[in-house]
């Protein structure tokens, strides 16, 4: 296969929309005299991936500006070349005053939209003026995408931050050009959407999209069944998935998202037993090569079922005393979105039952949960993947999980790592069937799975290895995004989709 990073094609001006950006300027700590201006390059991910995209695409992407210097780079509209060395593309920043940030990121976008889609309706915390900054930060970005679009814009729209920008966008931008959005988190089933502050204008809102996708069938046949029942003059054809609201008409895909399987195995290769010893050391974790090694890698998000994960390890540790201080599981957890009370409290949770197991099980030197939540990076990420030699990705609800696929990319020697996965993940459709499939909240059940996973005959985790490495190799992110573009064309093309069927 001859495919390389940033190989997809777009079939226009490609203008990318996301809240985080590629590329942040700073000033350097420390330097109030001569203010040297570092920039941060895109590690992992969305913003990794797409960045060569946008590079070949010499393209536009709009994003919100974070970093200090973000501005004093920019010129009078926000705008900056780059990256810094080549200067292949236009990087427009929105500048979002404090209270903007507060009530768009932090509000409407991480204390309503993700919790509603995530299937956790009783952590709504719809406060007042949140919805409006919502709106006037879509429209922001909407504007933003405005001054660059031309008839053949492809307007590429990332996440759950952006669900009224897309009908901003369609009413003013030319006819031609087409407004896309991928939809990274999984959408609720009607009884929970029902109680999305504003739902109507939400659903309207991503019906200004030509095309939505979303990452399994399941999403999209929710996102389908909610216009059905909360948009009534919306006309659903759930055989073609197709929505028409007034003239124009929305496509709803399933396009699953992969990994850059290439740079995380190349990574892990070059991660040899040097790096992991200096990682080890460098970040105060004990000397791992005595045990076995289980690994966790998550943002602490609710979402992510950490608890679940310490109980069902709890439970093993007990039923199974021959692996204390042979077994050692490594929780490497990201701090995140920490002023929302939810996190704050679910962060407390899991530090303090990872205490408690602690004190309970350990002895000679030897603790059965290293936690750690200090930043490593991505080679470093890699290195433990490498060493681990069971990945536990337990998710109670998650869009599609990408730790999952990063962790079998970087599973490069021929031991044949296990992979224990969550059944509630969008990875769950293409690895479920090779990886030890859990259920995160039957304790006992999860915690014998650990023990079978531990008992797993070599060939047996070879044999399983291979096929994920497989899927993982072959649904990468550059044939995601292909894909993504291969029905934008579609879309683009089909004379059906402005005026009647
Ligand atoms: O899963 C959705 C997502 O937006 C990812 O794209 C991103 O990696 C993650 O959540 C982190 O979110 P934030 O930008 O809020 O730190």
């Amino acid at each position: 296969d001859e495919r390389r990073r940033g190989d997809a094609v777009c079939p226009g001006s490609l203008i990318v929309v996301s809240n985080r950006q590629p590329y942040r300027h700073e000033y350097e700590d420390g330097s109030e005299t001569d203010r040297s201006i570092t920039v941060d390059e895109p590690t992992g991910g969305l913003t990794a991936g797409l960045d060569p995209v946008v590079q070949q695409a010499s393209g536009t992407w709009v994003a919100w500006g974070d970093g200090d210097a973000d501005f004093d780079v920019a010129n009078e509209n926000g705008c900056v070349t780059v990256p810094p060395a080549e200067g292949a593309y236009t990087l427009r920043r929105i500048d979002l005053c404090d209270e903007a940030v507060d009530s768009y990121y932090y509000g409407f976008s991480n204390r309503v939209l993700w919790p509603l889609c995530h299937g956790f309706p009783t952590l709504i915390d719809d406060r007042t003026n949140d919805f409006e900054w919502y709106r006037t930060v879509n429209e922001r970005f909407a504007n933003a995408v405005g001054d660059h679009a031309t008839d053949d814009a492809v307007v590429w729209l990332q996440d759950y931050h952006f669900a009224l920008a897309p009908r901003m966008i369609r009413e003013s931008i030319p006819a031609d050009a087409t407004v896309a959005q991928f939809w990274h988190v999984p959408w609720p089933a009607p009884s929970t959407f029902q109680h999305c502050p504003a739902g109507g204008r939400i659903l309207e809102g991503l019906l200004g999209n030509d095309l939505l996708g979303f990452h399994v069938d399941q999403y999209a046949d929710r996102f389908l069944d909610c216009v059905n029942r909360f948009l009534p003059a919306a006309t659903v054809d759930k055989n073609r998935r197709t929505v028409r609201d007034g003239g124009e008409r929305t496509r709803v895909v399933a396009t699953p998202m992969g990994i850059d399987a290439e740079t995380h195995a190349r990574d892990a290769e070059s991660a040899d037993e040097e790096m992991f010893d200096a990682l080890c050391s460098e970040h105060g974790l004990p000397d791992l090569d005595e045990t076995v090694i289980g690994l966790g890698v998550d943002r602490l998000d609710y979402t992510k079922g950490i608890p679940e994960r310490l109980a069902a390890l709890e439970r093993f540790f007990e039923r199974h005393p021959d692996w204390r201080g042979e077994f050692t599981f490594v929780q490497k957890a990201t701090p995140s979105r920490t002023e929302i009370p939810a996190y704050e409290r679910h962060g407390e949770l899991v530090r303090s039952e990872v205490e408690r197991i602690n004190s309970r099980f350990e002895s000679g030197g030897w603790q059965p949960v290293v936690y750690t939540d200090e930043y490593l990076e991505e080679a470093e990420l890699c290195s433990l993947y490498r060493n681990a030699d069971v990945m536990i990705v337990s998710p109670l609800v998650d869009g599609m999980n990408l730790v999952a696929q990063e962790f079998v990319a970087a599973s490069v020697d021929d031991a044949g790592d296990v992979l224990l996965l969550s059944d509630r993940v969008g990875a769950h459709e293409l690895l479920g069937s090779h990886a030890v499939s859990i259920d995160p909240t039957d304790v006992d059940d999860f915690a014998d799975r650990i023990a079978h996973a531990l008992a797993m005959p070599a060939y047996e985790r070879r044999r399983r290895l291979d096929v994920l490495r497989e899927r993982v190799f072959d649904a990468d992110l550059d044939r995601w995004m292909q894909t993504q573009f291969d029905w934008i064309r579609r879309v683009h093309q089909d004379p059906r989709s402005r005026g009647p069927d």
